[in-house]
């Protein structure tokens, strides 16, 4: 994909810049901001347009509402936390369309920020509705997308706005660009993808674009169980389905065509219900009813040696249930290994961003996208509506 015409390139000075931002962060059950990664990752352009003198919207969505005004999901802790951040109160619009946010914009001096609340309260977000999409670009002068891990989704913010103004892409989105594009266009191999997490059947088509395209795909995490299972393996409880069994067998016939190896778990960390012991079994032996929940040290040992030689390594999913302390050890072994593997290492997803700050692994990566569905899809090389409708540069 072409580089986008950036925000450095707008003129900003005393000027209404609606900002879309992707504060959609993980929250804990009281509210409070459990990682406030992707608010730290909009400063720069936050401050380059403090310092250039714009008047600064920001907007986003939490969470699902599904267009009706669901207080939990109030952006006013992202509002607080934002204030910290910059060390300047950040006002806050109770609406983010309507008279409520044309006042609050009107009243912004030159350097000024302020945080509009949730899009997705609006049923006319998500639907892409004209009259909304006119609602919220009568706010500003100028349009950057800041959002990449909203790209994905062709909602009111993201598509009908950049429309209606003129529209510059963000630091951010710049960075994401510029560092997901290798994995996008041919990146250097051998190429090692790693994925976990569960949700098979939402994986199957991500896992599928890296036929041919990866040298080797090592599958791990409840992800890795329907795959297990079609070999022949006890995985427990987890009966698949018969489509599914279906998906996968013509998942192993093309990975087989295209060359792909495929690398599964040898042995797991299992957890029977009703005991707390856990105990490392080969995937042969898994008992009835116990679940795998990591990974064991023997796949440990054939991921990293997988790795080895790989210049490029993209990683989506911890490789066990790394939110129980007794399940990252795996994770933790892969990532720790990869640190000495020299290569373009890229995670992304925000359970993978997660775990690595968690495991105190960063340094096993060169960069982390902030996007979750809208990394995947880029580097499967999918058209991204929120990136389509921005000029090249
Ligand atoms: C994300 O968390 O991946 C983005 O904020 C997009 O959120 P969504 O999947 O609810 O559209």
């Amino acid at each position: 994909m072409a580089a986008k015409r950036g925000v450095q390139q707008a003129s900003v000075r005393g000027r209404r810049v609606l900002v879309r931002v992707d504060f959609n962060v993980p929250q804990l059950p009281n509210g409070q901001i459990a990682d406030d990664r992707r608010i730290r990752e909009a400063l720069p352009t936050i401050h380059h347009l403090r310092t250039a003198g714009a008047k600064t919207i920001l907007m986003s969505h939490l969470g699902r509402p599904g267009g009706t005004k669901e207080p939990r999901l109030t952006l006013r802790p992202v509002a607080h936390r934002l204030s910290a951040l910059l060390g300047e109160a950040v006002p806050m619009a109770s609406d983010c369309a309507g008279i409520e946010a044309i006042q609050a914009t009107a009243r912004l001096a030159n350097g000024q920020v302020l945080l509009l609340e949730n899009l997705r309260f609006h049923p006319g977000e998500e639907a892409n509705d004209p009259g909304f999409a006119a609602q919220l670009a009568q706010l500003g002068e100028v349009f950057v997308e800041e959002a990449f891990g909203c790209v994905h989704r062709a909602h009111a913010s993201t598509v009908g706005v950049p429309k209606l103004l003129p529209a510059y892409a963000g630091l951010l989105v710049q960075r994401e660009i510029r560092e997901l594009s290798p994995l996008r266009t041919g990146p250097e191999r051998p190429y090692v993808a790693i994925v976990g997490g569960a949700k098979v059947a939402d994986k199957l088509p991500f896992l599928s674009s890296f036929l041919g395209r990866a040298d080797t795909l090592l599958i791990g995490g409840a992800l890795s169980h329907p795959f297990l299972a079609g070999r022949g393996a006890p995985v427990g409880s987890e009966a698949v389905p018969p489509e599914l069994e279906k998906a996968l067998r013509e998942f192993d016939r093309r990975s087989a065509e295209a060359g792909t190896r495929i690398v599964l778990p040898t042995d797991l960390k299992i957890e029977t219900p009703g005991s707390t012991e856990v105990e490392v079994v080969p995937v042969s032996a898994i008992p009835a009813g116990a679940v795998g929940q990591d990974i064991g040290p023997a796949t440990v040992a054939q991921f990293i040696e997988a790795l080895q030689g790989s210049k490029t390594v993209f990683w989506n999913g911890p490789l066990g249930r790394t939110e129980d302390s007794r399940f990252v050890a795996g994770t933790k072994a892969v990532l720790d290994g990869l640190r000495s593997i020299p290569g373009h290492h890229i995670g992304a997803g925000g359970d993978s961003a997660r775990a690595v700050r968690e495991l105190e692994v960063s340094d096993a990566f060169e960069f982390l996208s902030t996007g979750g569905g809208a990394a995947l899809e880029y580097v499967q090389g999918e058209d991204l509506p929120g990136l389509a409708v921005l000029p090249d540069a």
